[in-house]
C-alpha cells in the first residue's frame, strides 16, 4: 500500500486548533505553548529531535482535557501535581505508535519540580521537557490578551520567578529570562499563528502507511467522542458503520481504510462546540441549535488544512448533507454529494438512532428501517446504500454494537483514571 507523505506537526495541529476553538480564552493556546516550548528547548541546546519532540508534545498537551470548563480552569489556575488530563492525554497519545515516545513529556506537565523531587514521580523518571511544556503553559496562561504584550513583560517574569525552585526547574526560568531580552519572542507568541514563525525545518514530516492514519484518526475520535457521555461512543459506531457498507458497495480495500478515518473524524467540528450545549438536557434556544449545526462546517475547515485528506473531509464534512439539497451547511445536491459522502451520512443517521444514549433507549430494528425509509423518501439519503444496509441489518447492528462496547469501555476506565 502507498504510504502517505504527511506533516505530523499540521495533523496534529488541527486537533489541538479545534480544541482551542471552544473559547476565545484558549485561542491558540497549544500554538502558543507549542512555540515557547520549542524556543526554550533552542535556548537550552537541547538537541534539534529533543526541540522537535517537544515542540510536537507541547502542541498537544492539554489533549487528555475534554470539557470547555475544565480547559478554562486550567487557564485561571493550576492544579497542583499529577493531573488527570495529563494522564489521560499520556494514555491517548500512547495508542498511536509515532507519539508513543513523548507520552511522559504528556503524563508529567503539571508536575512541580519541588527543589529536584519533580525529577521523579513514583519511581519514574521525569523528564526535563515536561518541565519546559509546564512552564511554558504557565507563561501562557498569564498573558492578557486586553494588554500590551511587551509592557507585560516584566510581570509574568516576576510570576514565572516566584515558582523558582518550586514549580518550575531553576535553568528553565533563567532560559525565559534570557529570552525575553528579545521582544519578538513575545510578538510571535501572541501573533495569529504562532507556530508558522518557527523554523521549516522543525516539521516532522511522516511517510505514514493508511493505517497509521487509521490509528491518529481514532486518537482523535477518543478526544471527540470522550467530552461528552452522550457522544462517548458515537464515532467508534460511525466509523465501523461506515468502513462496513463502503465494503458492501463495493470500495477498495484502501477506501474502505479512509472511509473508517472519515468516521472518525467526521464530528471532529463538535470540538469547537461547548460542552453546555452539546449536554443540555432541555430544548436547545435558537443560538444553540445554530451552534451545534455549525460543527460539520469546522470539521471541513480543519480538515481542509490538511491537503492530503481532500476526499476524507468531503466524506467526513458532508454528513448532514442532503440528496434533495436540503442538507447544511453546503447544500449539496443530487450527483454532487458522493457515494462516499452518502454512505456517511447513512452511518451518521443509522448509529444515531440505534445506540443507547443516556436519555434513552436505541430504536428497535423496524423503528429503525422505517426512519432510513421515510429518509430516503424524503430525500435525506441514498436508497441504495439503505437498502444495503437494511438487507445486512443485524450483521452491521452487532458490528457496530462490538466498536461502541469497546469504546465505552475505554471510556470507562478512562473515568476512573
Ligand atoms: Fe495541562
Ligand atoms: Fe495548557
Ligand atoms: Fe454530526
Amino acid at each position: 500500500m502507498d504510504k502517505i507523505i504527511i506533516n505530523l506537526n499540521e495533523l496534529l495541529l488541527c486537533l489541538s486548533n479545534a480544541q482551542d476553538l471552544v473559547s476565545p480564552l484558549l485561542r491558540n493556546h497549544h500554538e502558543q505553548v507549542g512555540y515557547l516550548a520549542f524556543r526554550l528547548a533552542e535556548q537550552l541546546k537541547l538537541s534539534n529531535k529533543q526541540q522537535k519532540n517537544i515542540f510536537i508534545a507541547a502542541q498537544i498537551h492539554d489533549i487528555g482535557s475534554f470539557s470547555t470548563d475544565e480547559r478554562l480552569e486550567l487557564i485561571e489556575t493550576e492544579p497542583i501535581g499529577v493531573n488527570n488530563h495529563a494522564f489521560i492525554g499520556a494514555r491517548i497519545v500512547e495508542d498511536f505508535r509515532p507519539l508513543r515516545q513523548l507520552s511522559n513529556f504528556i503524563r508529567y506537565h503539571h508536575l512541580p519540580w519541588n527543589d529536584g523531587k519533580g525529577s521523579m514521580y513514583m519511581g519514574n523518571d521525569v523528564p526535563l521537557e515536561s518541565h519546559i511544556i509546564h512552564l511554558a503553559d504557565r507563561v501562557c496562561t498569564k498573558i492578557d490578551i486586553h494588554k500590551n504584550i511587551i509592557s507585560q513583560i516584566p510581570f509574568i517574569l516576576s510570576e514565572i520567578d516566584k515558582g523558582r525552585g518550586t514549580l518550575f526547574v531553576p535553568k528553565v526560568v533563567d532560559a525565559l529570562i534570557a529570552l525575553s531580552k528579545t521582544e519578538y519572542i513575545w510578538l510571535d507568541l501572541i501573533s495569529q499563528s504562532p507556530v508558522k514563525k518557527l523554523p521549516k525545518g522543525i516539521y516532522e514530516v511522516l511517510a505514514l502507511d493508511i493505517d497509521d492514519i487509521v490509528d491518529i484518526s481514532s486518537m482523535f475520535s477518543k478526544i471527540i467522542d470522550f467530552r461528552s457521555r452522550y457522544t462517548s461512543r458515537h464515532s467508534a459506531g460511525v466509523a465501523k458503520t461506515a468502513q462496513r457498507l463502503a465494503e458492501l458497495v463495493g470500495f477498495s480495500k484502501y477506501e474502505c481504510k479512509m472511509m473508517l478515518v472519515a468516521g472518525y473524524l467526521h464530528d471532529l467540528g463538535k470540538l469547537a462546540i461547548r460542552n453546555d450545549v452539546l449536554e443540555k438536557p432541555s430544548k436547545l434556544d435558537e443560538d444553540e441549535f445554530n451552534e451545534i449545526r455549525s460543527h460539520t462546517y469546522y470539521t471541513y475547515q480543519l480538515l481542509d488544512s490538511i491537503p492530503q485528506f481532500d476526499t476524507i473531509k468531503t466524506w467526513a464534512s458532508y454528513h448532514h448533507e442532503k440528496i434533495s439539497g436540503n442538507g447544511y451547511p453546503f447544500h449539496i445536491k443530487d450527483n454532487n454529494l458522493s457515494l462516499g459522502a452518502r454512505v456517511m451520512a447513512v452511518a451518521d443517521v443509522f448509529t444515531a438512532i440505534t445506540e443507547d444514549r443516556p436519555y434513552r433507549k436505541g430504536m428497535s430494528v423496524e423503528q429503525a428501517k422505517e426512519v432510513l425509509h421515510s429518509m430516503v423518501d424524503s430525500g435525506a439519503l441514498d436508497k441504495r446504500v439503505v437498502d444495503i444496509l437494511c438487507d445486512n441489518f443485524d450483521a452491521i447492528n452487532s458490528l457496530r454494537k462490538n466498536e461502541q462496547k469497546k469504546a465505552q469501555k475505554l471510556y470507562e476506565s478512562f473515568l476512573s483514571e
